[in-house]
């Protein structure tokens, strides 16, 4: 598994910009569903069929990420830019990022006169090499992402885009293992939702789902005074019961919590004081779903080190295809 981790977290795919992550993810889910497309926004929407007898099921996994976008191009060829989702300027400067057509820039800032404060994105800029306008290999409305190597520490898995290509891992994973199921169940991988989860909303209006459940990353209580939160990295699958932008269905939530206690597998209750999934996009879709998340705890989230389990990302595994094999009554 940590070669096709490897495959999707180093690759390039701000939000908007997702073509190559279709790319990639495509041939992975090619062999086990039944059938496959690209919406106008392109959400890749694959189609695994049912015997018929259960409901409509949406599973979302982002495959964008947070990034940059050129804004401005001075004349001594440095790029001024501006966010691509929850970009953050702490440790921004000295940190590198690639372009679409393989260019990568050093992040530099104007002069710090007061080191306890820290400069807003827009007084940094990018370096690529360029000496004028003129000779800069990118322009204005370019996109950039993070370079940051997949790096592995025992069973600590650390990279720029845990958030949320390791929420595509899982779906994958489950994917290839689901190999009956009573339900139609759409795997969407979904775009844009590090601007407000605009991918998984076109896709929820199409699909209209009875039941729709995200798959992506949550932040963790257990690092030297953080805010405190109950989920720690390591204990397992992390069930949604609310964040900032949903709560979750109750029948689903108790659904999800009683097939990880049947089944044995590691879970911990989720709620979450900021930030929302594509979860909340499916809820109130078209007449509303029955929504939840199945999070994996993320330590450094919209870090270029976001760090996840490896036995969490199996317990994520684990419990999507206990809840996928079986009957679901909400
Ligand atoms: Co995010
Ligand atoms: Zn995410």
């Amino acid at each position: 598994m940590n070669d096709l981790i490897k495959k999707l977290v180093e690759a390039y795919g701000p939000s908007g910009f997702e073509d190559h992550m279709r790319d990639l993810i495509r041939p992975e889910v090619e062999p086990y569903v039944d059938e496959m497309s690209v919406d106008a926004l392109g959400n890749l929407i694959t189609l695994k069929k049912g015997d018929g007898s259960g409901l409509k099921v949406m599973i979302a996994a982002h495959m964008d990420e947070i990034g940059v976008m050129v804004t401005h191009i001075t004349k001594e060829g440095f790029l001024r830019f501006t966010n691509i989702g929850g970009v953050r300027p702490h440790g921004l400067w000295g940190s590198r990022v690639q372009f679409a057509n393989g260019v990568i820039g050093m992040i530099g800032s104007d002069r710090i006169d007061d080191r306890s404060k820290i400069h807003p994105l827009s007084k940094h800029y990018i370096d690529v090499g360029a000496t004028s306008a003129e000779d800069c290999p990118v322009g204005v409305g370019d996109a950039a992402g993070f370079v940051q190597p997949f790096f592995t520490n025992g069973k600590l898995l650390t990279s720029k885009t845990m958030d949320d290509r390791i929420g595509c891992v899982v779906a994958i994973e489950a994917l290839k293992r689901l190999e009956t199921t009573p339900h139609d169940v759409y795997f969407v991988f979904s775009v844009q939702e590090e601007v407000g989860t605009r991918g998984a909303e076109a896709a929820a209006n199409g699909i209209d789902p009875d039941v729709g459940i995200a798959l992506d990353v949550t932040i963790t209580g257990d690092v030297p005074e953080c805010p405190p939160m109950s989920v720690s990295l390591g204990k397992g699958a992390a069930i949604k019961v609310k964040d900032s932008g949903m709560i979750a269905h109750a029948g689903l939530v108790r659904l999800m919590r009683q097939r990880a206690e049947a089944a044995n597998i590691a879970h911990q209750m989720e709620v979450l004081d900021g930030g929302s999934t594509d979860a909340r996009s499916i809820q109130i879709a078209n007449g509303g779903a029955a929504a939840g998340c199945i999070s994996i705890p993320c330590r450094y989230v919209h870090s270029q080190s976001e760090t996840v389990h490896a036995d969490d990302v199996q317990a994520c595994i684990d419990l999507l295809v206990e809840i996928l094999s079986k009957p679901i009554e909400l």
